[in-house]
């Protein structure tokens, strides 16, 4: 094994293949296989970073021998769980809940829940009390562990709800990929940071990054099979390589992925303010296959709230990585995170937010309503914000936005752009959709076959929350 970075912790991913191909050899020897084989369906909340570890799930399904399947008829259900706010966990609940009229009709049906949600002890807890019908739950860290958790549960040996709090990396699980050229490619996993309001770091473990190498031979893999866009996933990719003994960070891994043949282009997510350096900032601007977009989350833009999260960076800090970025990079698109109502958060605070706002002119911004994690020091702090005046607020950040983004979105009409067409739009299936260094997707009419390819739009139309384009003859 290629052990160059000694302190890279590893699970055991060859027993839970063995385990996995165990299970397929138990339904192949009962002629369940391709057209008969049993169904499975996955469910996944939260972010990117879940999202790539349910296309390993997805993986681990189909050597288990499962295909996908609607829930209805499925044979094995997980869902993937997201504790980041109240809602995402009230969504899951809710949706777990449904799943147990199909349980009802499928007495065999294996439901399984995963994910930061059920990485909390007491969520867990929850399961085992009040949801008979799961036969598992399963943390972050033991992906890997689920066709031993679905043998356990196939052959009726008790319930399971597993927090190991033993946070390693799993090389080598198989995935299936999602549709449409763009890949997520996962560099780094786990959180240091702590901000006193996020729960990540407590479901997610501290960071391991993985060899630069896997990461190489992963990002080949991809290409080579068709993959036009790789965007790198971490929770703070800006850290990756701290831990590991070799001398690289996320410029020298981005310029190493760039540097591989193909016409495919690169993205990255999320990026911490605290460790944004100026090398990552000009390889931002000057490598061509990296897409000119930049999420550099703010959360607010007063800076005693900035302390108050245990952010570690100032307004000003920030400002001036944004002056740097446009000035190395004047086209670029900026997009953010922005929490409203965080505990303490007073009116001057607030206005500074917008002040950040019209000084930054983001391109798009994800904004969410502050919701106390149970176990995170902000859920303790006093003056919690009512909920009224947090939801005042909210109104007025997005009516500001709304401004924004028209007149950024604006700068696009007349221009070409390249888009990698992503698929068939959400909200009208006759036009397809697809994104370039814009933070937001162009619709336009185009034919099935252009789906994960790259073509040359002009736009014609933009508005506050969409684009639509043409495509340009050559
Ligand atoms: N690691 C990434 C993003 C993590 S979660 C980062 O640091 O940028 C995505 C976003 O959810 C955060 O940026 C934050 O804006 C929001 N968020 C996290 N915890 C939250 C909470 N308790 N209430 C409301 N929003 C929260
Ligand atoms: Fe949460 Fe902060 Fe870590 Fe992002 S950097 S995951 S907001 S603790
Ligand atoms: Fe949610 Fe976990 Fe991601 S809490 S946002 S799924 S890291």
């Amino acid at each position: 094994m290629n052990n160059t970075s000694k302190h890279v912790p590893e699970c055991d991913v060859t027993a839970a293949l063995d385990c996995a191909r165990r299970i397929a050899a138990g339904f192949a020897k009962k002629g369940m296989v391709s057209d008969n084989a049993p169904g499975y369906y996955i469910e996944t909340f939260g972010c990117q970073q879940n999202e790539a570890d349910s296309e390993r799930l997805a993986g681990l399904a189909e050597l288990m021998g499962y295909r996908k399947s609607a829930p209805e008829d499925a044979s094995l259900i997980l869902v993937n769980t997201c504790a980041i706010r109240e809602h995402a966990e009230k969504k899951a609940f809710s949706i777990i809940g449904e799943f147990k009229h199909i349980r009802e009709k499928n007495p065999a049906l294996i439901i399984g829940v995963g994910g930061c949600m059920v990485t909390q002890r007491h969520r867990a807890d929850k399961f085992k009390m009040s949801y008979p019908y799961v036969s598992f739950t399963f943390d972050t860290g033991s992906i890997h562990l689920v066709p031993s958790l679905v043998e356990k549960a196939m052959k009726k040996r008790g319930r399971s709800f597993v927090i190991t709090e033993d946070y390693k990396i799993a090389e080598g699980l198989p995935t299936v990929r999602r549709e449409g050229g763009a890949a997520w490619l996962s560099i780094m996993y786990g959180c240091n940071n702590f901000c006193t309001y996020c729960i990540v770091p407590y479901v997610r473990g501290r960071e391991r990054s993985r060899r630069p190498e896997d990461i190489i031979a992963e990002a080949k893999a991809l290409i080579a099979d068709g993959a036009k866009e790789i965007t790198l996933l971490g929770q703070n990719v800006n850290s990756y390589g701290r831990d590991l003994e070799e001398d690289v960070n996320i410029a020298s891994l981005i310029r190493m992925i760039c540097a591989l043949e193909g016409d495919f282009r690169i993205r990255f997510m999320t990026s911490h303010p605290k460790d944004a350096s100026d090398e990552l900032l000009r390889v931002v601007a000057t490598e061509d296959k990296v897409v000119k977009h930049f999420h550099l989350p703010v959360q607010s833009g007063s800076t005693e709230v900035l302390r108050r999260m245990n952010r570690r960076y100032s307004a000003e800090h920030y400002m001036g990585i944004i002056d740097r970025l446009k000035e190395m990079c004047p086209d670029i698109s900026l997009t953010t995170d922005i929490i409203v109502g965080f505990p303490g958060e007073t009116d001057e605070d607030f206005e500074a937010t917008l002040e950040m706002l019209r000084r930054v002119e983001y391109d798009m911004i994800f904004s969410f309503i502050y919701s106390p994690r149970i176990g995170t020091p902000a859920a303790e702090m006093e003056d919690q914000v009512p909920p009224e005046v947090s939801g005042e607020r909210f109104k007025r950040l997005l009516a500001l936005q709304d401004e924004i983004c028209e007149k950024r979105n604006a700068r696009f009409l007349g221009r070409r752009v390249k888009v990698l067409v992503e698929g068939v739009s959400k909200s009208d299936d006759g036009m397809l959709t697809g994104r370039g260094d814009m933070a937001r997707p162009v619709h336009f009419k185009g034919t099935p076959d252009m789906i994960g390819k790259f073509v040359e739009l002009e736009i014609v139309s933009v508005g506050a929350y969409s684009m639509e384009g043409e495509i340009c003859l050559p």
